[in-house]
């Protein structure tokens, strides 16, 4: 594995870490605490130190498989990277809650699912400009970074061009900004990651794989099951991402190296980023993300 520190923090991360949103229920099947163990044994093996999660993937719900397994293992080994900004109605349904005395609620809740004192990276979720642009949210956060709950924030910007939330991060006391990224949306190479560079923020890849399809193991035509967040993607949409990704496939990947495995390199060639985050399923696919490092030295 390879680390790198995450902007001006001092965190020093592995360049594959571990996304899970489909802890929560949203890509159509439930965890056992046993499967995410397995998950999270593997990472360790491969020497994967990071972990993103989220307040409203499930109810807090991937907090706290998070939260059982570092109960059994050494904290300290591990970079937890939450979020903050939204309460969870039920799968697909969620509500804005960024205001301060409810952030702050929040946190008490994901310290609880995660079964920790401390949080390494609280990002900031996705939230509107206006909620963003509140002082006194980021007053009260840096209250918490002071109390020892929050080690360094950080902002996940929700669409992969907010300059105004990248610019002003440093400003709030946010070193890091997640942001997709990957093959098929390079958007963030045009104005969001210049300023991360000038700024020093590290940046953490999310989406890596296109959400599975740059894996390229799904050809043009492929319907996702229902329970699936993928079944709710525009359908031409992902028909034309597919073509793309083959096309990719035959013209850009190397014979006999894994498509996800160069897709994660891919992305962690680019010099403003730190890290890729890509969420994994089973052991395997920990294991074959994990091998993207070979193809970046
Ligand atoms: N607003 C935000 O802050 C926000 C939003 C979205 C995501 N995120 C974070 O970013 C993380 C990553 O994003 P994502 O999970 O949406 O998309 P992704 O990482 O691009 O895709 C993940 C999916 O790709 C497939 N996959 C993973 N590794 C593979 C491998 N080695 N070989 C083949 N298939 C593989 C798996 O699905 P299948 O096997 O079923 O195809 C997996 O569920 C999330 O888990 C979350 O932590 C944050």
């Amino acid at each position: 594995m390879l680390y790198r520190r995450l902007g001006s923090t001092e965190l020093e991360v592995s360049v594959v870490g571990i996304g899970t949103w489909q802890f929560g229920g949203e890509w159509g099947r439930d965890y056992t605490q046993k499967e995410a163990d397995a998950i999270l044994d593997k990472g360790a093996e491969l020497g994967i130190n990071l972990i993103d999660t989220a307040e409203c993937y499930g109810d807090h719900l991937s907090e706290r498989l998070i939260g059982d397994y570092l109960s059994r293992r050494n904290r300290e080994d591990w970079v937890v990277a939450t979020k903050f900004g939204h309460r969870f109605h039920e799968l697909f349904t969620r509500t804005d809650a960024f205001d301060a005395a409810g952030v702050i609620a929040q946190l008490d809740d994901s310290l609880a699912a995660l079964r920790t004192e401390y949080i390494d990276l609280y990002q900031f979720h996705s939230g509107p400009d206006a909620s963003f642009d509140n002082d006194a949210l980021w007053t009260v956060l840096d209250k918490q970074v002071q109390a020892g709950k929050i080690r360094f924030l950080g902002t996940s910007i929700g669409s992969n061009d907010n300059v105004h939330q990248t610019e002003r991060s440093k400003e709030v006391g946010s070193r890091a900004i997640q942001v997709v990224y990957n093959r098929l949306d390079r958007k963030p190479e045009e104005r969001v990651f210049p300023i991360c560079q000038e700024q020093n923020l590290g940046v953490l890849a999310r989406v890596p794989l296109a959400s599975g399809y740059l894996s390229g193991k799904y050809k043009p035509g492929t319907v996702f099951g229902g329970n699936d967040v993928r079944h709710r993607h525009n359908a031409e949409d992902t028909l034309q991402k597919l073509k793309e990704v083959e096309r990719i496939g035959q013209e850009e990947v190397p014979d006999g190296v894994d498509m996800a495995s160069w897709a994660l390199a891919w992305c962690l060639k680019h010099p403003a980023v730190t890290t890729v985050i890509p969420g994994c399923k089973d052991p395997e696919q920990v294991e074959s993300n994990a091998r993207a490092v070979e193809l970046v030295t």
